[in-house]
């Protein structure tokens, strides 16, 4: 049998792998040159000021939420069509994630639905950027703004694209629509790093706070030291006035911080992937537009609309989500992808609605028909194959796979 077809996954080339044992000969592993740069090209690529890279968009996302100073007696709206990490942040921080209901063509939150969750203590909204393609961020910006809320866009799924308003083309995490960006390098996302993430953001404080935050909340540069003890305490010089010496090994922890550092290791393979992040989004693409193209006519199969703020060619596309009529097909989804497995192609269902997990039901009270559109959505979505390494016969394979369904 032909090789099996996965859902999703990482391109990684000789000169990836390369960049990876250069950094295994060299003398840092971690916190070295290769951070800095990687922090460095990803800013210039997005068009941000400050890239701040960590061990992966959920440390990303909780760091966007400690910097922002969200924290208890607050609320936090995301989409309920994400992955859990997009609300988790909210809870990390002692505030309430909460959900607003997505728009049915794009699959992302619907400003709309946003403006009429709105409650007085709502003070961030998560904009995810489904399957790549933008949120409508000027309307969520908005909306969130006119009420004085931090606006963190989970770019995860996109990094590489960007959206379009008013004639002008902008980049994920370069447009003035978001407070913060946040991408994920997971190997299934667009440009991997094994693990990790990023933040951006144009905000000096924050991106300051945010690097700190990431390493044990540490302070090593001296303008910034407040001392371990006050003149007055040891006013006469003994033995203990040495506490306040601070030689070159010194630094202080003036607040709780965490252990979120990306390697120098990880940093190389993200900067030799973001040589190629155009290359594969022109792959996704072109694979996306086969897809369309080839499922056009068929009637169980509804291919992903295009979304208000995409054009085609900027979108960075993670993932081709087709919503499916089971009904039609006579069979259910696990009985779908159980047959698309026998012809070799993989298949996954993303996202469960995050209000309906267990543990957000139990802990918030949520429950079925708080976001109708995504939960219908939910009982129909199935993403096909799509990573640029595809090969054309692959692509025919998954489409001649789906036609023969039904
Ligand atoms: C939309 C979204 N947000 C956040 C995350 C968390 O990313 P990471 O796995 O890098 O922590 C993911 C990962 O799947 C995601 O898809």
């Amino acid at each position: 049998m032909s090789q099996f077809i996965p859902y999703g996954r990482q391109s990684i080339s000789e000169a990836d792998i390369e960049a990876v044992c250069q950094v295994l000969r060299s003398d840092y592993l971690t916190c070295g040159p290769k951070v800095e740069a990687f922090e460095a090209r990803f800013a210039e690529k997005v068009g941000a000021k400050h890239a701040v890279a960590v061990n992966s968009a959920t440390s990303a996302l909780h760091l966007a939420m400690l910097v922002s100073g969200i924290g208890q007696g607050d609320r936090v709206i995301t989409s309920p069509n994400t992955f859990l990490a997009s609300a988790n942040c909210a809870a990390y921080v002692g505030a309430t994630p909460d959900f607003a209901d997505i728009d049915p063509a794009s699959y992302n939150l619907d400003p709309g639905a946003l403006e009429q969750a709105w409650k007085p203590d709502v003070k961030a909204v998560v904009a995810v950027d489904y399957a790549g393609q933008p949120c409508d961020m000027p309307a969520i910006a908005g909306i969130a703004r006119k009420h004085g809320a931090v606006v963190i866009e989970d770019a995860c799924h996109g990094a590489g694209g960007g959206l379009v308003h008013d004639g002008r083309s902008w980049k994920l995490g370069g447009h003035p629509w978001a407070d913060m960006t946040i991408f994920s390098f997971h190997p299934v996302k667009t440009m991997t790093t094994g693990e990790g993430g990023m933040l951006v953001t144009d905000n000096d404080k924050w991106a300051q706070r945010a690097r700190q935050l990431r390493s044990h909340g540490m302070v090593r540069s001296s303008a910034d030291f407040v001392g371990l003890i006050t003149p007055s305490e040891f006013p006469l010089p003994d033995f203990r006035s040495q506490l306040s010496e601070r030689g070159p090994w010194y630094y202080e922890m003036q607040e709780l911080g965490y252990n979120y550092r990306l390697t120098d290791i990880q940093c190389a393979l993200g900067l030799s992937q973001l040589d190629r992040l155009d290359e594969f989004i022109a792959r996704r693409c072109e694979i996306v537009a086969r897809y369309n193209e080839a499922f056009a006519g068929l009637k169980f199969v509804k291919p992903p609309q295009l979304a208000r703020r995409s054009q085609p060619s900027q979108i960075s596309w993670h993932l081709y989500t087709v919503q499916m009529d089971f009904q039609q097909i006579g069979k259910t989804r696990t009985e779908v992808m159980a047959a698309l497995k026998q012809h070799g192609v993989g298949t996954q269902v993303l996202y469960i609605p995050v209000h309906l997990q267990p543990w957000y039901r139990k802990t918030y009270g949520y429950g079925p028909g708080k976001c109708p559109v995504a939960e219908t959505y939910y009982t129909r979505a199935l993403s096909l194959p799509l990573f640029p390494a595809m090969t054309d016969e692959q692509i025919s394979r998954v489409i001649q796979a789906v036609r023969g369904l039904a």
